[in-house]
C-alpha cells in the first residue's frame, strides 16, 4: 500500500499511530534505480517504510541548480507503486511536502552546523554550507519520522559520512545504512543530474568511472602501490575538468593513509555546469 502525505501535520498524526518499527529513505525525487534500490532494501527488512521527496533549498548555493532541479512527482509515484506491487503486504508512506514551509515553517530559525574536516574538504570546500543544509533537513526529517534505520546511496559518499557522524555525535538512535552505487551498463553512476548532459557529454562522462577503475587497478589492494596511484592522479588532474580526484581514508577522509585499511577514491568531473560525482572503496593491506 502506498500512502502519499503532503503536510507535516498529517505526517505527525500518521507516525504517532504507527506501532511497527520503521525504515526511512530520504530523497529529492526524480527517482531512478539507485533510489529504488534503497527502497527495495528497506522493504525487504521492514513492514513500514517512510520515503521522502523534497528538494531541499538549504543545501543549494545561490548559483546552484535549485530552480532547475528536476521535479517529477507523478513519475516518481509511479515508480514507487511499481515496487509496491512486488511487496504487497508492506506499507510505503511517501512524504512529499507540498511546499518548503512544511519543512521550514515561517520563523524556522535553526540549523545543524557540521564542524570539522569531513564537512570542509572536497564537496564542502567547493559547496560552502552544503552539508549544513543536508544535515539540517535530514535531522528535521529524522525528528518527524523517528525511523529505526535510514538508507542513503553511497554515490554521495561524503554525505553518507556526514550523516553517520551527525547520528553518532547527537546520539540519535538510528542505524545509517549505505547502499552501493547503481551504474548504467556503460559504467556511468546513476544520478538525477545526468539528464543535464548532451549525448556527447554522456560519452565524455565515462572518463570518470573509467579513471577511478584505472586507479583502483594501480592500487591493486596494496598499500605499497599508493604512491604510484598518487603519481598517476597528478597527471590526470592536468585536465581542468576534474574538480578533484583524491585518495582518502574511507572512514575518516584523512589524507594520511599510513594506518588505513580501507581507502576511498573520490572524484568530481565537470562538464559545463554539471558536476558528476563518483567514488570507489578499496580494501588495502
Ligand atoms: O542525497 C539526497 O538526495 C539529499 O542530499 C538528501 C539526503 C535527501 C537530503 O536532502
Amino acid at each position: 500500500m502506498v500512502l502519499v502525505v503532503e503536510t507535516t501535520q498529517n505526517l505527525i498524526e500518521i507516525r504517532q499511530n504507527e506501532k511497527a518499527s520503521i525504515a526511512f529513505v530520504p530523497t529529492m525525487g526524480n527517482l531512478h534505480q539507485g533510489h529504488l534500490s534503497l527502497l527495495r532494501e528497506a522493504l525487504t527488512k521492514f513492514e513500514v517504510v517512510y520515503f521522502s521527496i523534497f528538494v531541499n533549498p538549504k543545501q543549494f548555493g545561490p548559483k546552484e541548480d535549485f530552480n532547475r532541479y528536476p521535479r517529477t512527482l507523478v513519475d516518481d509515484l509511479n515508480l514507487i507503486k511499481s515496487l509496491d506491487a512486488e511487496f504487497t503486504t508492506k506499507k510505503i508512506i511517501v512524504f512529499a511536502p507540498k511546499n518548503p514551509e512544511e519543512i521550514y515553517p515561517p520563523g524556522f530559525n535553526h540549523s545543524i552546523s557540521v564542524l570539522g574536516d569531513v564537512s570542509n574538504i572536497l564537496e564542502g570546500s567547493i559547496r560552502h554550507g552544503h552539508f549544513d543544509g543536508v544535515a539540517t533537513v535530514v535531522h528535521r526529517l529524522f525528528e518527524l519520522i523517528k525511523p529505526q534505520e535510514a538508507y542513503f546511496g553511497l554515490k554521495d559518499y561524503q554525505q553518507f559520512l556526514v550523516i553517520k557522524h551527525m547520528v553518532k555525535d547527537l546520539a540519535l538512535p538510528i542505524i545509517i545504512t549505505g547502499m552501493p552505487i547503481i551504474r548504467e551498463d556503460s559504467g556511468l553512476a546513476l544520478s538525477s543530474r545526468n539528464q543535464y548532459l548532451s549525448s556527447e557529454e554522456r560519452t565524455e562522462a565515462l572518463t570518470l568511472s573509467k579513471t577511478i577503475w584505472r586507479i583502483e587497478k594501480i592500487i591493486n589492494r596494496k598499500k605499497e602501490n599508493l604512491p604510484k596511484a598518487q603519481e598517476e592522479i597528478i597527471n590526470i588532474l592536468k585536465d581542468e575538468k576534474w574538480n578533484y580526484l583524491e585518495i582518502r581514508d574511507a572512514d575518516t577522509l584523512n589524507q594520511d593513509l599510513s594506518q588505513s585499511k580501507r581507502v576511498t577514491l573520490l572524484a568530481v568531473y565537470q562538464l559545463r555546469s554539471t558536476r558528476l560525482l563518483d567514488n570507489l572503496q578499496v580494501t588495502i593491506s
